[in-house]
């Protein structure tokens, strides 16, 4: 198996997956319309892996392109992370999050089906499991009533591929549910690019330790945690896209008609303090930080069993907090 088409593959995750799938032998096809990534990402990638990358500046939802390119470049393997991907965003604008997440992804299933493509990869989040009862959060888990349109979409999305899998002869699949991806490509080439005011903490913390923001508001710290600040799985982004390109090995081992879901996080829960304490060790930056208010829907911990990703992909975060941290600023500074 060699081609594979990466949707979104100039985005955060997507490009260090790409890199990834380089070293692993495969040739990465990017499509990507730009919406949410830049255009020197490709240069970038090029660079990193010394190799010319395929790729199309194109809207994945666009199904003649898309049949054309399954068909012209034998595209044995799909990873799907073309996405809208805020939470806030989507409460404003849940007719663009559903187009793009649900609707698009039914027009990509159609695409493959047709094609005949055996393997894919998608890309899901621990969102689907809203607050969870149990920590570590395992695959068996329920998944709640979403709490956002974004949830919700990747809700849907994980249901559309389990019935079109079932349906399919070929087809393999499997979601994967990430935990708080953070981090760059230790080259510091390729990083997280928010747009605008950073939602997510790890970006906060290093345009702040930067200069970019005045100080870090931590939101809440009343919560039922030892130190009162939620708790998250911070997995390196390199770890994360190495799992990617195991879960690609896999379905390729099986036959049709298989389909899973799998947690990709260390296993481990960080608090909000004592990320910023990691930072302040990992990079010998100070970081202003004042309590603010708990921040509307955030769920008070979560981490990953991540059992079955060892026992099915063989798969492990190898990263620490400290490397995703030391990684981001090193890529902060380039910016
Ligand atoms: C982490 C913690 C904040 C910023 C989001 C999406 C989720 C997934 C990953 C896509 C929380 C606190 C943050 C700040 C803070 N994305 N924080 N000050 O919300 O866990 O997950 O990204 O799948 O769907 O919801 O990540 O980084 O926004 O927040 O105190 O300036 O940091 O309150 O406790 P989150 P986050």
């Amino acid at each position: 198996m060699k081609n594979i088409l990466v949707t979104g593959g100039a985005g955060f995750i997507g490009s260090h997956t790409v890199v990834e799938l380089v070293n692993a032998g495969y040739r990465p096809i990017i499509v990507d319309n730009f919406s949410n990534s830049d255009r020197q990402v490709i240069d970038r990638l090029n660079e990193i892996t010394g190799s010319d990358i395929t790729s199309y500046e194109n809207d994945y939802q666009d199904e003649s392109f898309l049949r054309k390119l399954l068909k012209d470049h034998a595209v044995e393997g799909v990873i799907h992370f073309a996405a809208h991907k805020a939470v806030g965003e989507s409460v404003q604008k849940p007719l663009d999050y559903y187009q793009n997440n649900v609707a698009g992804l039914i027009t990509l299933l159609k695409a493959v089906e047709e094609a005949s493509v055996k393997n894919f990869v998608f890309s899901s989040s621990c969102t689907v499991y809203g607050e969870p009862d149990d920590l570590p959060v395992t695959e068996e888990a329920p998944t709640k009533p979403a709490t956002s349109p974004y949830g919700a979409t990747k809700q849907m999305d994980e249901t559309i591929l389990q019935d079109t899998t079932k349906a399919s002869k070929r087809l393999t699949s499997i979601a994967l549910r990430y935990f708080n991806p953070i981090g760059a490509h230790p080259s510091a080439l390729i990083g997280e690019l928010p747009i605008g005011t950073p939602a997510n903490l790890i970006p906060f913390i290093t345009q702040t330790a930067a200069g970019i923001r005045p100080e870090l508001t931590v939101h809440g710290d009343t919560y039922p945690t030892p130190d009162g600040t939620c708790i998250r799985d911070y997995i390196h982004v390199v770890d994360l896209a190495k799992a990617h390109v195991a879960a690609l090995k896999w379905a390729n081992g099986q036959k049709g008609s298989t389909y899973e879901t799998c947690n990709i996080g260390t296993g481990k829960g960080s608090s909000v303090l004592e990320v910023i304490t990691a930072f302040r060790q990992a990079t010998g930056k100070k970081l202003p930080y004042k309590i603010g208010p708990p921040r509307e829907g955030d769920i008070v911990a979560t981490y990953a069993g991540s059992e079955k990703a060892k026992k099915l992909l063989g798969w492990k975060s190898e990263k620490s907090l400290h490397d995703a941290l030391a990684d981001a600023w090193r890529w902060q500074k380039t910016l």
